[in-house]
């Protein structure tokens, strides 16, 4: 039985938020869950995703961005996402592998025939079974992240990603969708400019249809 679950879609699409209303729901069902994320699931993810998240590194190359989410992913799974599976706990991971073909496949046009072999070597074949994909025009999700960061008063507000130009978010945006055409079954569709509420309960009829299915 696979009780993983990813989220997914472009900057700002409402994924974090989510995911803990997600997490908080199945708490209170009593379902054993574990909410993580990429690439700071882990102390050693945090330090990696300090590097790849800084505005100022602009300097980093598609190929060492690509080793970077891979060599946190690697950490990801052995240290935390394994082991959670194991222990019969539903696993709920912000952003995993399908990110990485859409940002650095399809954003930084990397070859998609290397992303896939070198991800199946970090991620060991821990594939999620479920992948709830969040879609909205780029420009209101990157309006949405804009305020969310200013509101935080993050230092790192505007990362090197929010910062790319539409173009990018846009074909990060088609990447996903091209990824939910070819694999139908496991993924489902949310149309993130709804509210926050109407999104809650979509996600949470489509996560507890899953995990009754499951039983
Ligand atoms: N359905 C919604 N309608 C309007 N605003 C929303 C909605 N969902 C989330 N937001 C707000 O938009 C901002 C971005 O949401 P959130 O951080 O959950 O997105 P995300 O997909 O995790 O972003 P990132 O890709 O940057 O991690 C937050 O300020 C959040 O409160
Ligand atoms: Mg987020």
């Amino acid at each position: 039985m696979n009780t993983f679950i990813t989220f997914e879609g472009v900057e700002g699409s409402g994924k974090s938020t989510q995911i803990k209303r997600l997490g908080d729901y199945l708490e209170r069902e009593n379902i054993p869950v574990v909410l993580t994320q990429e690439p700071s699931g882990t102390p050693i993810g945090r330090k990696i995703g300090d590097i790849l998240f800084h505005r100022e590194n602009v300097a980093l190359c598609p190929e060492t961005e690509l080793l970077l989410f891979l060599a946190a992913r690697a950490q990801h799974v052995r240290e935390v996402i394994l082991p959670a599976l194991q222990s019969g706990k539903t696993v709920l991971c912000d952003r995993y592998s399908d990110a990485t073909f859409a940002y650095q496949a399809a954003g930084r046009g990397l070859d998609p025939a290397f992303v896939a072999a070198a991800n199946d070597y970090c991620a060991m074949q821990v594939k999620p079974a479920l992948t709830i994909l969040f879609d909205l025009p780029v420009e209101i999700g990157l309006a949405r992240a804009g305020s969310r960061d200013a509101r935080r008063k993050d230092p790192a507000a505007a990362d090197r990603f929010e910062r790319e130009k539409i173009d990018f978010h846009d074909r990060v945006r088609q990447a996903y969708l091209n990824l939910y055409a070819a694999n139908p079954e496991r993924f489902r569709l949310i149309d993130a400019s709804k509210s926050e509420d109407e999104i809650e309960s979509c996600v949470r009829g489509h996560v507890m249809k899953f995990i009754h299915q499951q039983q």
